[in-house]
């Protein structure tokens, strides 16, 4: 497969991801990407990794699947940052999962029950306890979980470093070069036309163009992948002195208000996500939005109220139909799909990258990827 011309359609994180590992392995690849590379949903992320506190009893394939790429990220880290002479600001303090009335404290026990059924190592907190770690929380909190295993990355510094990796084992990047069409003869893969009018052969095509997988022409109905946009809007703000978090924090809300999460930087950066509105392609920044993320945070951590607003942003999820990404095979010939990792994208990307680029390179599906084959969507 060395010798082969490898097409990926997407420059996000999962299409950089695979596009670098085969590019080390000598592989010629060429990515389409049609705005700037990394500058979507891999940006507008909070880069948590947390497959326990954002598991869901009836996902179990998705909580194995988050679980295994979570143990691949210390090596992932090494081997990007070694490659991209650049940190990625991998931080593993863990996540706190908080509840702010006595509705939320039985949320969270649901929850809790839930987590321990799933066997995850999750410990029980009282309000108390809670901020003996974080000292900066609402003394409202009632009770919360830990999710010590759940970390996070800085996904905008992991955009720039796997592009810097990529481009530097020879990847070849077209930014503001947007495919319009997949071109397939005779049930096999054979190149791709961007809107451009340019056509270019491949052996092999990997679509990983995020919530735009499905927008691509030349697929048959049946097997496009059913990916949405999933709207999030978040903020950013700078922590100060006597206002600061070290975990990631989670509030779960019962009832009204909306459930937000924080994400601290190691630049100072507090990360506040995110709404989810399913609004198709409107990436609009509401009053709405921005007010209900002020008011969780607030509610969280009531500090918040004096600090500095840095940023204000939204992106769009590639939701899929079930929640879980869509990898591997696909019915036609030659061509690799790679989307739709919905709420769970920074964290997937290392077991995406490694175990698209093995498939393509070996032709040897894994047990870990088979069950997210498009096939399960066809009738
Ligand atoms: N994984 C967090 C989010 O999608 O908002």
């Amino acid at each position: 497969m060395k010798n082969k011309k490898i097409l990926i359609i997407g420059g996000g994180v999962i299409g950089l991801g695979i596009g670098w590992q085969l590019a080390k392995s000598g592989a010629a690849v060429t990515i389409y990407e049609r705005a700037q590379a990394g500058r979507a949903a891999s940006w507008a992320a909070a880069g948590m990794l947390a497959p326990l506190a954002e598991a869901h009893i009836e996902e179990p394939e998705l909580l194995k699947l988050g679980s295994q790429s979570l143990a691949l990220y210390p090596q992932w880290v090494r081997e990007l940052e070694a490659a991209a002479e650049m940190s990625i600001g991998y931080r593993v303090e863990g996540t706190l999962i908080i509840g702010l009335e006595p509705d939320d404290t039985h949320q969270l026990r649901h929850l809790y029950a839930s987590q321990q059924d799933l066997g995850l190592d999750v410990t029980w907190l009282t309000g108390r306890a809670a901020r003996e770690i974080e000292p900066a929380l609402s003394p409202r909190v009632t009770a919360a979980i830990r999710c010590e295993s759940d970390h996070q990355v800085d996904n905008r510094l992991m955009v720039k470093a796997l592009q810097r990796a990529y481009q530097r084992c020879g990847g070849v990047l077209h930014e503001n070069s947007a495919v319009e069409s997949i071109h397939i003869e005779n049930g096999i893969a054979a190149g791709v036309k961007t809107r451009d009018g340019e056509k270019q052969n491949g052996d092999v095509i990997v679509l990983s163009a995020g919530c735009e997988s499905a927008q691509i022409q030349g697929l048959p109905d049946a097997i496009r992948p059913p990916v949405r946009p999933v709207k999030g809007q978040m903020l950013a703000l700078q922590m100060e002195a006597g206002i600061t978090v070290k975990n990631v924090i989670r509030t779960v809300r019962a009832r009204y208000p909306m459930s937000v999460y924080l994400v601290p930087r190691t630049d100072g950066r507090l990360i506040v996500g995110a709404t989810t509105e399913e609004m198709g392609f409107d990436t609009r920044l509401t009053a709405g939005g921005v007010f209900e993320l002020l008011r969780g945070a607030w509610e969280a951590v009531p500090g918040v109220y004096e600090l500095p607003l840095l940023e204000t942003w939204t992106g769009l999820r590639p939701g899929s139909r079930d929640n879980a990404p869509i990898l591997g095979e696909t019915p036609i010939e030659n061509l690799i799909y790679a989307t739709g990792h919905y709420r769970n994208g920074i964290l997937l990307t290392p077991i995406t990258a490694y175990e698209v680029s093995k498939l393509i390179l070996t032709g040897e599906t894994s047990e870990t990827i088979a069950p997210f084959r498009v096939d399960r969507f066809l009738a």
